[in-house]
């Protein structure tokens, strides 16, 4: 059973190794320890029993909105409720932290996703052309931090 935590400046290399698999858009680790030095608290790893880091989720802050920067999860550990863990923390410290909405940003093409995004409470918001680096376009989604259950 996996079990989160704090992301911890040793973790980098694991969560960059993750993020690299996962994610088609390149995130640079100075922004990584930026994230976490802004919000300490907003930047969640998943762990396995043996404390191997096999997914995590970063980042951002401001007034009240909360957006998740990266989610990803280890390939041959996906579909057992990992990244559920990760978002209710990260969207458990967003309310800590004031904030009462969650926003995030996904590739239209990516289906586990917005499917994933959708049963944890996301409704799309705006459709933005020209997002990513290579221009493609994203879909804007966003809950409220509070989940009634
Ligand atoms: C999206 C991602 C983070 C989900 O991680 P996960 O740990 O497998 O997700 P969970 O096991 O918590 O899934 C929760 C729910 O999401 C939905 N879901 C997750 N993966 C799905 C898939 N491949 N197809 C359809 N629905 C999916 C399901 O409703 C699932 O509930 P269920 O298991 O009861 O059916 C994972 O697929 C991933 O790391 N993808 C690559 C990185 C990425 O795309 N990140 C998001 C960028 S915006």
């Amino acid at each position: 059973m996996a079990y989160v935590r704090y992301f911890a400046a040793s973790d980098l290399g694991e969560v960059m190794r993750i993020f690299l698999a996962g994610l088609d858009e390149a995130i640079p680790p100075s922004d990584l320890l930026s994230f976490s030095a802004l919000w300490p608290n907003g930047q969640i790893v998943a762990c396995d029993p043996t404390g191997s880091v096999v997914g995590a989720v970063f980042g951002t802050v401001h007034g009240n909105k909360s957006r998740v920067m990266a989610i990803a999860v280890d390939g041959n550990r996906r579909g057992g409720g990992i990244a559920t863990r990760l978002l209710l923390r990260f969207m458990a410290e967003s309310v800590a932290r004031g904030a009462g909405t969650v926003t995030l940003e996904l590739r239209p093409a990516n289906q586990a996703a917005h499917a994933f995004y959708k049963k944890m409470g996301f409704v799309e918001t705006a459709y933005l052309e020209n997002h990513y680096s290579d221009g493609g376009p994203c879909i804007v989604m966003s809950a409220p931090a509070a989940r009634l259950s």
